[in-house]
């Protein structure tokens, strides 16, 4: 066990955490280090320190030559981003990639765990996974990502998929390779979970998905608390990385020909606050990256709390930053956001989507709503209604409120049938969809600036991208249009997405040199 390790909580303290349960620790001879969900609660005042040193130790070298890979991601785009890194890792150790996930010699699941559902389905496809490692003895079964942080997963997982091999979270992910040794060695599983964050580690190698949109993390980590929320757990304190490393690694994906970047956080209008020694936010971040030859540049998730006039002020601008706003509200009432700890009012969020409007009148909203939220009546799901038609979001993403083990809001009892939150959903979906049929009928006859991503998933001979707002594109066109900024004019809009006439390419302009 090493420093961090030990940081993170020494094995006698959770030796005796799992007596309450049960003690695991005693059947294993190698790393075990389970997830606590009270040590992951608390926030530290300890700076955060910044790694630029990572090396893969000469002796994994060859780990992977002759062996596969295979990665299955689940959930938001951090996890998404994650798997571009622990891909990376991977190659570094001379792995390739499988085409086939169950003719991988290692598996690894990066699973979610915002709500009940996302981890059913991961539990699921383990369980899928036992024939597999019966024919198989020899491939490597992981669990990695946001459900590895909890507790009573990992116990899950103990009791009844004896199939997994491994168990890491989201903070030593770095670790990969002594993780991959430790199993190949250990007959045991091996769990490494640090419930506290480790150091911001700068120079991990990364294998990126798309040719021409890249994930860039901005920071790491939530310190909101939102009461149903399990993030803050999963995803540890808040964490910016140093404005000049993001910069940096912007410059190269702009050099690399890449067209459009998010910046990703878990709530990116925290940017920045724990920096001790620079007044710097997320609008300077903005500055800054309005410098650099990216045409678009998208970011989420942004809290409406902490939402700043000169965030808006340079989105104003028009530059790179696009005129995409995604503001979840979660609840249009008051009583609810209160106990949902969200920190603002409807009068507030209203106030501020009215000074978002007044800046960027060409603005598109979006937005997430959560609906059944314990003891929510029917007057507050009203309010949620009548919200959405003030501010008229062109999409929501709408959800179920789902218990989560640890949140304050599993402790809240609840007097709302599960068949009346069916319904409010339903009817709120169906604003959603009038709103986002809506905003797409707007684009008839419009013409727009679309990054070509390539074939459209029904259509080999049509080709698909998106506007700097998000809405799908599908037309005919050039091949060489694949990964260019096009311009294409809208003929019809459809429920989901807008069918088109391709113009021409957009010639690039250079914004910096
Ligand atoms: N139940 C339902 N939805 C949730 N979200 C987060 N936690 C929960 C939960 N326990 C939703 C919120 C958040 C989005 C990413 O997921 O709307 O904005
Ligand atoms: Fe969860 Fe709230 Fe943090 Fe978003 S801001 S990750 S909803 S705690």
């Amino acid at each position: 066990m090493n420093e961090e390790q030990r940081k993170a909580g020494s094995l006698d303290v959770i030796a005796q955490r799992n007596k309450k349960e049960k003690d695991y620790s005693q059947y294993f001879e190698t790393v075990y280090q389970p997830p606590s969900l009270k040590e992951a609660k608390k926030r530290g005042k300890e700076e955060v320190k910044y790694n630029r040193d990572f090396q893969i130790d000469e002796k994994f070298k060859d780990m992977g030559k002759g062996r596969t890979f295979f990665i299955k991601t689940y959930g938001c785009q951090m996890n998404a981003h994650d798997t571009e890194v622990m891909a990376g890792i991977f190659e570094a150790l001379g792995y390739t990639l499988a085409d086939d996930m169950l003719k991988a010699d290692v598996i690894l699941l990066n699973t979610c765990a915002i709500r009940e559902n996302a981890e059913n389905k991961v539990f699921s496809e383990i369980g899928n996974l036992k024939h597999l490692k019966r024919d198989r003895p020899d491939c490597l079964i992981g669990v990695c990502g946001c459900m590895s942080q909890e507790e009573s997963v990992v116990n899950k997982i103990l009791k009844s998929f004896q199939n997994v091999d491994m168990i890491f979270g989201t903070h030593n992910i770095h670790k990969l390779p002594e993780i991959l040794e430790e199993a190949y060695l250990s007959k045991a599983m091996v769990i490494d979970v640090w419930s506290k964050e480790g150091d911001v580690i700068e120079n991990l190698p990364k294998v990126r998905d798309d040719y021409f949109k890249a994930w860039v993390n901005i920071m790491y980590g939530c310190d909101k608390f939102c009461t149903y929320c399990i993030v803050p757990f999963t995803r540890g304190k808040e964490r910016s990385r140093r404005p000049e490393d993001i910069i940096e690694e912007v410059r190269d994906l702009a050099r690399q020909g890449y067209k459009e970047i998010t910046l990703l956080g878990q709530n990116v209008n925290s940017y920045g606050k724990d920096l001790q020694d620079i007044e710097y936010g997320l609008g300077d971040l903005f500055e800054d990256i309005a410098k650099i030859d990216i045409p678009r540049v998208r970011f989420t998730t942004s809290h409406p709390w902490d939402f700043t006039d000169h965030m808006i002020e340079v989105i104003a601008k028009g530059g790179n930053i696009v005129p995409h706003i995604h503001l979840p509200v979660q609840s249009g009432n008051d009583a609810v956001l209160k106990i949902m700890g969200r920190k603002y009012t409807r009068e507030s969020y209203l106030d501020l989507v009215n000074r978002i409007k007044a800046a960027i009148p060409d603005v598109a909203l979006t937005t997430d709503i959560i609906v059944g939220y314990p003891n929510e009546t029917e007057e507050q799901f009203e309010e949620t209604l009548s919200l959405y038609d003030e501010v008229e979001f062109e999409h929501a993403y709408t959800y179920l409120y789902s218990q989560r083990d640890g949140t304050p809001a599993a402790r809240m009892k609840d007097n709302v049938a599960t068949e009346v939150k069916k319904e409010r959903l339903q009817r709120l979906n169906k604003k959603v969809g009038y709103y986002s049929e809506r905003a797409l009928k707007a684009y008839e006859g419009e013409v727009v600036t679309v990054l070509c991503e390539g074939s459209s998933k029904k259509d080999e001979n049509v080709l698909a991208g998106y506007t700097e707002k998000n809405k799908l594109v599908n037309f005919r066109g050039p091949k060489e249009a694949i990964g260019q900024l096009v311009k294409v004019k809208i003929d019809e809009a459809k429920q989901y997405s807008l069918n088109g006439t391709f113009l021409n390419i957009v010639e690039a302009e250079a914004v910096e040199a």
